[in-house]
């Protein structure tokens, strides 16, 4: 037997040798572009060459792909649809760990409180594993704990991950995408998932943001169930919004409720959810829904809510024009040879490609996801906080219409804008003129 500390180098050399190769293969595939005529060939071998690496390599490379997958303004469609098909469900640990887990982080009386859960989890994830159970009242409860490991692993891996992105940055084709200052954020949204207490915080100004309205929730905390690693919460008896066949009752009205919570968030407390998937939705059967998985926000900045409810506005008036002008000159950062003329003339033939389309015809995906290939062909950086508000939009429109097909987005998206429009603090002043021809 090795000692420990040997197998331990061991298998970190082992990873290591796992991350290099995946690095080197990226670069074959990289220049195995010549060898294509088509863009999107190359770009969907490259998207599935990661996912599988990044499936293979475990919990937070799939995270960081699936991050990764909520970007396409930095990476193309190729990319992104491979990556996010990325699953995060993994083998469950041993009851007993998850039993430990409790007894450390909870008081003996609160522990005792917990007469009955049930040993298989109801879901098994890299970070934690859900298990419902029940208090002594007889009240259903879901708590989701952490797995023992899960600390130490996500910090190893971290470390690797920024060996890696330091080793390709010594590449100058790469080095403009500033990798490592991706990965320490990444890094620090993967250690805030690691304490259940954010997502408790972000739980409670939820609730209040969505008091006064009957049909949309976040789960209800049990506080004396709340720690670090432990999350203690109301069990909501629904299905997830990933099987919408399955919901009864009047879907009309759920469909209008879903997009009317995520225009909510998006345009009135600017303080969004921003892993908003459909597994993190629950519908149930009395027509509420329920947002689940707290534990990353992105909060919309308020000198930019004005130019950002603006690009909104430019779109739904089809205005290209206003819109090209709004992403340039906002933009955190752009190319330093952008021709203008250019970019401003493909916005204009994107818009022109549905003008004239009754508004409630319009696909938030089509409009947006063209938006984003222009943006990232001309090298226009976009707000990472507009593009959690991107996908928002675009998980509305999924699974509303999945609900209702007549779901009107635009009509629901009106007043939510002119209210917004109407409250907006003064903008930020843009941080580049745009130049005039
Ligand atoms: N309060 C709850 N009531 C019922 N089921 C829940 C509850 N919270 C989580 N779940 C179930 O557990 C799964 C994983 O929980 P989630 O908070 O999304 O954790 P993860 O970060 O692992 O995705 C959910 O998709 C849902 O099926
Ligand atoms: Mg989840």
């Amino acid at each position: 037997m090795l000692p420990i500390g040997a197998m331990r180098a061991l298998r970190l050399t082992g990873r290591f040798f796992l991350v290099a190769w995946v690095f080197f293969a990226a670069l074959v595939v990289y220049g195995a572009r010549r060898l294509f005529t088509r863009r999107g060939d190359v770009e969907r071998l490259r998207g599935e060459m990661l996912a599988s690496t990044f499936q293979r390599l475990g919990a937070t490379y799939v995270k960081f792909g699936q991050i990764l997958s909520t970007r396409p303004d930095l990476v193309g469609p190729g990319i992104t649809e491979p990556l996010s098909r990325l699953q995060d469900q993994v083998a469950p640990v041993p009851f007993a760990q998850i039993a430990r887990v409790l007894d450390e982080e909870l008081d003996a009386t609160t522990r005792a409180r917990l007469v009955e859960i049930e040993e298989t989890p109801i879901a098994a994830a890299s970070v934690a594993q859900v298990h419902r159970a029940k208090l002594a009242d007889g009240t259903q409860v879901a708590l989701k704990v952490q797995r023992p490991s899960a600390r130490a692993q996500v910090e190893r891996d971290l470390v690797l991950l920024m060996l890696g992105a330091k080793l390709v940055s010594l590449l100058p084709s790469v080095r403009l995408l500033s990798l490592p200052g991706a990965v320490e954020r990444f890094g620090d949204a993967m250690k805030g998932q690691l304490d259940f207490r954010l997502e408790a915080a972000n739980n409670r100004r939820f609730a209040e943001n969505f008091a006064s309205d009957e049909g949309i929730h976040v789960p209800r905390l049990f506080d004396e169930l709340c720690t670090e690693r432990v999350l203690g919460m109301e069990f909501v008896d629904g299905v997830r919004a990933t099987e919408p066949e399955k919901v009864g009752g009047d879907r009309v009205a759920l469909a209008a409720r879903g997009l009317r919570c995520i225009l909510q968030m998006v345009f009135k407390d600017g303080f969004v959810h921003a892993d908003l998937h459909p597994g993190n939705i629950m519908l149930t059967p009395d027509g509420r829904v329920v947002l689940i998985d707290l534990g990353l926000v992105a909060e919309i900045d308020d000198e930019l809510k004005g130019p950002w409810i603006q690009t909104f506005v430019a779109v739904s008036q089809q205005d290209g024009k206003m819109a090209a002008g709004l992403f340039y000159s906002y933009a955190p950062t752009v190319s330093k040879h952008i021709d203008y003329a250019a970019f401003e003339a493909d916005v204009l033939a994107h818009f022109q490609s549905f003008h004239g389309k009754p508004l409630h015809e319009l696909e938030a995906s089509v409009v947006l996801g063209g938006m984003m290939n222009i943006l990232r062909k001309h090298r226009v950086q976009v707000d990472p906080v507009f593009t959690v508000v991107n996908l928002a939009m675009l998980v509305a429109e999924g699974l509303g219409k999945q609900l209702d097909p007549k779901l009107d987005l635009i009509a629901h998206a009106a007043p939510f804008l002119m209210e917004a429009i109407a409250v907006a603090p003064p903008p930020r002043p843009p941080r580049r003129e745009v130049p005039t021809a």
